[in-house]
């Protein structure tokens, strides 16, 4: 169902800025960002931040690099979404997250973030998202 949700200049654009963005220190920005906007979010995060930062990473990769093949994914993205259900983490704080991390991403490719790129991270994080927030149990 999710064949050809991206276009390949979307997946193109993705994968290319993703690689400067694992170069970057995007997503320290990213959860410093996000507990500025909601200072109790950071409740809800049980181990080392540091940790984290390097989690996230590592799955955004698997997805990015998934991207041409988005079946393969999903059932990952699935379960993802299913363990945030049991870490609390609620529909509505997808958004603040959502605007952390594009915050972070804009702060480290400056103008380099064109607004076809935005645009395509928008999209690729609201898919992400979404699959995340419909697979509860
Ligand atoms: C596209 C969106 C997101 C991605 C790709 C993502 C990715 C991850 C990954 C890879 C982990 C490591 C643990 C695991 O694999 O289960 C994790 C843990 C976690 N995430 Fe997310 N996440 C996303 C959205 C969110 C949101 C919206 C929140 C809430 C503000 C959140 C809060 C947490 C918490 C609380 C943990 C557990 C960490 C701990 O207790 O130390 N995540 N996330």
């Amino acid at each position: 169902m999710l064949e050809n949700i991206f276009t390949p200049e979307e997946i193109s654009l993705i994968q290319t800025s993703f690689l400067k963005i694992c170069e970057s220190d995007c997503w320290e920005i990213h959860y410093n960002r996000l507990f500025e906007l909601d200072p109790d979010a950071i409740k809800l995060f049980k181990g080392d931040i540091k940790d984290q930062q390097h989690r996230i990473m590592t799955m955004m990769k698997t997805v990015v690099e998934g991207l041409n093949n988005p079946q393969i994914i999903i059932p990952a993205v699935q379960e993802l979404g299913k363990r945030h259900y049991e870490y609390n983490v609620r529909e509505e704080d997808y958004e603040l997250f959502k605007e952390s991390l594009l915050y972070a991403i804009e702060k480290v490719l400056g103008d380099e973030f064109t607004p076809d790129l935005k645009s395509a991270w928008n999209k690729f994080y609201d898919v992400l998202a979404d699959v995340m927030k419909s697979s509860k149990y």
